[in-house]
């Protein structure tokens, strides 16, 4: 491997990322020479329709057999921007097999499959980057994958999805409902036709997946992340947040607890002055604690054609500069192996909005659920509601098993017409 005068590029996808890809490769073509030693050549670039693509400036290069394309010889670099699963899982293994080296922008894939697509890749002793995979264009695998390569993570906490933070921003500055802010979203573009992958917390799973996998050497599935969306939180939600000085945004949160793993993705109060909370519109942001290197933040556009050919043009100069100069980037090591926390032994805080009968003893029997698993209430406020009151109980840390336990007394008490909502409140 090395001493090649022009890497030979293969692209699978032309969309909205993969268009930008070409453009930009095009545009910054004589930089990316420089940068790496050596001429980026695309020999293809992989539809599944010519037709729609006819007018395209790289209509000449396009062909619809992805498999071909890859297997040439003069193919050095795959370059992965379909999206989904099943098909690109295909193509990314034989293009590893084959001794391609490849980048992918694709959560999903990578959340799903890192075990197979790094072993194939360990294999034929070539590259596998996912950069953009999380969060676009901020770079933070390459943080976790190198520059933290020598210190101890304890925890990656932050904004990953950028619809699902317009739509509750777009709700905490308007006092409007989810449903009339996902509209918008979608109006606006940010959400696509069917939501579902981003407001259930689905697209910020794979991501936690993937961050807490290489932050904590552990491999992490997005079926080890527990889930909750955004579909839930009500104006009501929001606006008792902003009452007592918090405001919901849906994170993902990756934590080492003793010697097991932990990930999670959902709603989460936090204070208002809290770095995350002002992470406004489609924006992401990320913190990382290390022990040695203390508090990271990393924040900009995680979603768009642009910023995310940023990251996929990133990687494929690093790529292509090993393709040149010979060696590998470093992969992920999942060396430390350790067990993924039981979701029960999570600790956290909780914020509890509930209807109860507004009588004589209510609030103490209601807090006499909480004392009697052992969990702490920080403040308790009490609204009118008509004939009933608003109960919202802030507890201190508590286990999730416990706090899972008292709901339910909760919901089988008389006192307690419903119970609204229960939404997990983090401080710094
Ligand atoms: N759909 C994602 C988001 C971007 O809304 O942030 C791609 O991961």
């Amino acid at each position: 491997m090395g001493k090649k005068t022009t890497v030979g590029i293969a692209i699978l996808g032309h969309g909205t990322v993969g268009s930008e890809v070409l453009r930009l490769m095009g545009e910054y073509s004589e930089d990316l020479t420089h940068r790496i030693g050596g001429e980026l050549e695309i020999k293809g670039v992989a539809v599944s329709d010519l037709d729609k693509h006819k007018d395209s400036p790289a209509a000449h290069l396009m062909t619809t057999d992805a498999m071909s394309l890859i297997n040439r010889e003069d193919v050095d670099i795959v370059v992965e921007v379909i999206g989904g699963i099943d098909y690109p899982r295909q193509l990314v293994l034989a293009a590893l097999k084959a001794g391609k080296s490849v980048v992918t922008a694709n959560k999903a894939l990578v959340a799903a499959h890192a075990a197979e697509l790094a072993e194939a890749a360990d294999e034929a002793n070539v590259d596998l980057y996912y950069e953009a995979a999380v969060a676009a264009a901020i770079p933070v695998i390459g943080p976790l994958r190198r520059s933290l390569a020598g210190d101890r993570v304890k925890s990656v906490m932050g904004i990953v999805n950028g619809t699902t933070n317009f739509i509750l921003d777009a709700m905490d500055s308007t006092g409007a409902s989810y449903d009339d802010m996902l509209a918008e979203a979608t109006r606006l573009g940010y959400a696509e036709a069917d939501p579902t992958a981003d407001v259930e917390g689905y697209d910020a799973a794979s991501k936690a997946a993937i961050l807490a996998t290489l932050a904590f050497h552990t491999r992490v599935t997005a079926d080890d992340v527990y889930r909750e969306g955004i579909s839930k939180i009500t104006a009501a939600d929001i606006n008792a947040a902003k009452n007592a000085g918090h405001t919901i945004k849906l994170l993902a949160i990756c934590e080492r607890v003793g010697d097991t793993v932990s990930a999670r993705v959902h709603p989460t109060l936090i204070p208002r002055d809290h770095p995350l909370a002002s992470v406004n519109k489609s924006f992401n942001a990320i913190f990382v604690e290390a022990e040695a290197a203390g508090r990271l933040m990393f924040y900009g556009n995680g979603a768009g054609g642009a910023p995310t050919a940023s990251a996929v043009l990133g990687d494929l100069v690093g790529a292509a500069r090993n393709k040149v100069h010979g060696g590998r980037a470093p992969g992920e090591s999942t060396y430390a192996n350790l067990k993924i926390a039981d979701f029960g032994d999570v600790s956290t805080r909780y914020h509890v909005d509930m209807d109860v009968h507004d009588q004589l003893g209510v609030l103490a029997r209601i807090a006499e659920q909480f004392s009697n698993a052992g969990i702490s209430l920080r403040t308790v406020r009490q609204e009118e509601k008509g004939e009933n009151a608003r109960l919202i109980v802030v507890t201190h840390h508590a286990y999730e098993r416990d706090l899972a336990g008292v709901v339910e007394k909760l919901k089988s008490m008389d006192e307690v017409k419903s119970v609204n909502s229960v939404i997990r409140l983090e401080s710094e």
